[in-house]
């Protein structure tokens, strides 16, 4: 058993989720006060009914090395739901505790442990690694009671949990942007597809105007 999972990201026409490596792609709120992607992508996991809201250790590590002032009527911060960070290899010093929980290896240094349990932050150990067993991870998260889970990036937790098939909807707040990279993230940065059997097809469950050119579209896994 494993909890249902929704990705919830903004993206650029061609798939881009970031300006550049990086690079926090808060800054396209700022640039753009009138759109509200954040806040947008808030609303619809809290419509969805998340019990909590999953991020990866780099898109973590990226707010912190570049932080942006996004103004508030486009500020998605929303305190309410648990906070499940990956970080599988115990890169991240902890200040902020509330809501959080870490996903981690079992290997990672005593250190790290020692960090996670002086803090008295709620952890789940998911695999050796070097990388979190994200099945194990979503079943051990079942097992202490979540239930829906929004999954909001970056692209390669994202990818990860594609490619292990835990993904079954999607709402995509399409940004009025054309990027244009080769090493920029992606929705899904994962490793290539060789045939079209593994491609996974979509169905539209809702589409929307989002405000300020942006598209608010809501997909489902075809069964
Ligand atoms: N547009 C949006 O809505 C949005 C939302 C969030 C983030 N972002 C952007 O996304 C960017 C960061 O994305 P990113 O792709 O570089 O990093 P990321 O997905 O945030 O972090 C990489 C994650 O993947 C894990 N990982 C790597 N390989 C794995 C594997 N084989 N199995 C399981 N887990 C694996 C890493 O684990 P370890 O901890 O073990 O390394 C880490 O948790 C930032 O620029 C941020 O601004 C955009």
């Amino acid at each position: 058993m494993r909890p249902r999972v929704l990705l919830a990201m903004s993206s650029s026409v061609d798939g881009r989720i970031s300006t550049g490596p990086g690079r926090n792609v808060t800054e396209w709120s700022a640039r753009w006060p009138g759109r509200r992607a954040p806040a947008i992508i808030q609303e619809r996991i809290q419509q969805w009914g998340a019990d909590g809201v999953v991020s990866g250790s780099e898109s973590v590590l990226v707010w912190s090395r570049h932080p942006v002032a996004v103004p508030a009527e486009a500020d998605g911060y929303s305190p309410d739901l648990p906070y499940i960070v990956f970080d599988g290899r115990g890169r991240i010093t902890w200040t902020q505790t509330r809501g959080l929980v870490v996903v981690t290896c079992t290997h990672v240094t005593e250190t790290y442990k020692n960090h996670l349990r002086d803090r008295g932050i709620e952890t789940v150990f998911a695999g050796p690694g070097p990388h979190v067993d994200v099945s194990a991870a979503l079943t051990a998260l079942y097992d202490r009671g979540f239930r829906r889970l929004a999954l909001n990036g970056g692209g390669t937790l994202n990818g990860a949990f594609l490619r292990a098939g835990l993904v079954d909807e999607a709402v995509v707040v399409w940004e009025p942007l054309l990027v244009g990279a080769s090493s920029t993230p992606t929705l899904f940065d994962a490793p290539d597809l060789d045939a079209p059997d593994a491609l996974l097809p979509l169905e539209l469950v809702a589409a929307s105007p989002g405000g300020g050119d942006t598209v608010v579209a809501h997909y489902r896994l075809r069964g």
